[in-house]
């Protein structure tokens, strides 16, 4: 359980001396529907494991606070479809492909099943991804469940053995450097040199020299691109280079590890003084209860779309329907 972060945050935001801006732990008693407490912003650091605080975050969120991060979004994404839409935006992924459940859910029957092509066309998935290959859950974290595996043996060895989560098999970068990028509020960027083979307290110690800051700034432009389209107010992107090219491997975290313990002193300080200088802008742009939230590119273009498709089809309606309006006056002034 993390405690170093939160304590942090909450010493940090109230030393700060801003008169109308204090920050505590939440707690949580009696949760009334359409009724939110006076919380300006929350950073929300556990619904991923409690599903009654996301149902409160929602209550919140819809009552006026600004949850840090979007409980909605949070609830719909998922790693895969992270890939999908850093391939619209143009940000490189390892080739990926998502695979059915190997045990079928509870509560379902062969039936359930018959939009699935039987055996999938594994040779074509084979050739598609290469080995060396990693498979992982496509709603996971933590190193849970990721696999790295060489030939086919091994891939059905692992698959057997994932019961119902969904899968992602993906073609192994081999990368010459490996960053772990905090991003907070969309603009604050903090690039970590990650050295995923190290054990855990040696992962943030490289020993690669300092990237040229050419890569940095595709790495930060990366970054900043799949936060903006997700809408992460708070996330960690991963990235691994291959020949100078930085691939984006995990960035649906979000609530990245920030425990003192596994990101050592700097980085700690760092994001407990960005997270709260966020966290008090937020809460000085806050507006009672409207909807505080972010929301990415990928929703926003979305709706404006649908909103635009919708105006151009009422003045269409609109101007089909006057000549007819006239032809029928032109009709009675006859009669
Ligand atoms: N495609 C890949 N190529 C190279 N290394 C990978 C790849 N996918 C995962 N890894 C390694 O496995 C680790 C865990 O996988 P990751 O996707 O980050 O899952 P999690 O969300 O559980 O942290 C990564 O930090 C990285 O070291
Ligand atoms: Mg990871």
């Amino acid at each position: 359980m993390e405690r170093s972060f939160p304590e942090a945050f909450v010493e940090r935001v109230n030393k700060m001396g801003l008169k109308d801006i204090q920050a505590e732990p939440v707690l949580i008693d009696m949760v009334q529907q359409g009724v939110g407490d006076d919380y300006a912003v929350i950073i929300d650091r556990i619904s991923q494991d409690v599903p009654f605080y996301r149902a409160y975050l929602k209550n919140a969120a819809i009552s006026g606070t600004a949850v840090i991060n979007n409980p909605f979004w949070w609830s719909a994404d998922e790693k895969f479809f992270n890939n999908a839409l850093a391939v619209k935006i143009g940000v490189p992924v390892p080739k990926t492909v998502i695979l059915p459940s190997h045990e079928r859910p509870t509560d379902t029957s062969d039936s359930s099943f018959s939009n699935l092509k039987f055996p999938l066309s594994w040779e074509k998935i084979f050739e598609h991804i290469g080995f060396p290959a990693y498979m992982k859950p496509h709603a996971g974290g933590g190193w849970k469940s990721v696999y790295k595996l060489n030939n086919m043996d091994d891939f059905f060895k692992a698959y057997s053995e994932t019961g119902q989560l969904v899968m992602m098999l993906q073609e192994e970068i081999i990368f010459e450097d490996y960053f772990r990028c905090y991003c907070l509020g969309g603009k604050y960027v903090r690039i970590m040199q990650y050295e995923p083979r190290n054990p855990h307290h040696l992962r943030y110690q490289s020993n690669n020299g300092p990237a040229s800051a050419k890569l940095l700034k595709q790495v930060n432009d990366y970054v900043l691109q799949l936060c903006h389209s997700l809408g992460y107010d708070f996330n960690t992107v991963e990235m691994a280079v291959r020949n100078g090219i930085p691939y984006a491997i995990d960035f649906c975290n979000p609530a990245p590890d920030a425990d003192i313990k596994s990101v050592g002193q700097e980085n700690f300080d760092w994001v407990v003084e960005h997270a709260s200088k966020m966290a008090v802008e937020r809460a000085q742009m806050q507006k009672p209860g409207q909807d505080n939230l972010t929301w990415g590119t990928f929703v926003r273009d979305g709706v404006a779309n649908f909103e635009s498709h919708n105006t151009s089809m009422a003045s269409k309606a609109e101007s089909k329907e006057k000549p007819k309006a006239e032809k029928t006056a032109k009709t009675k002034t006859k009669k």
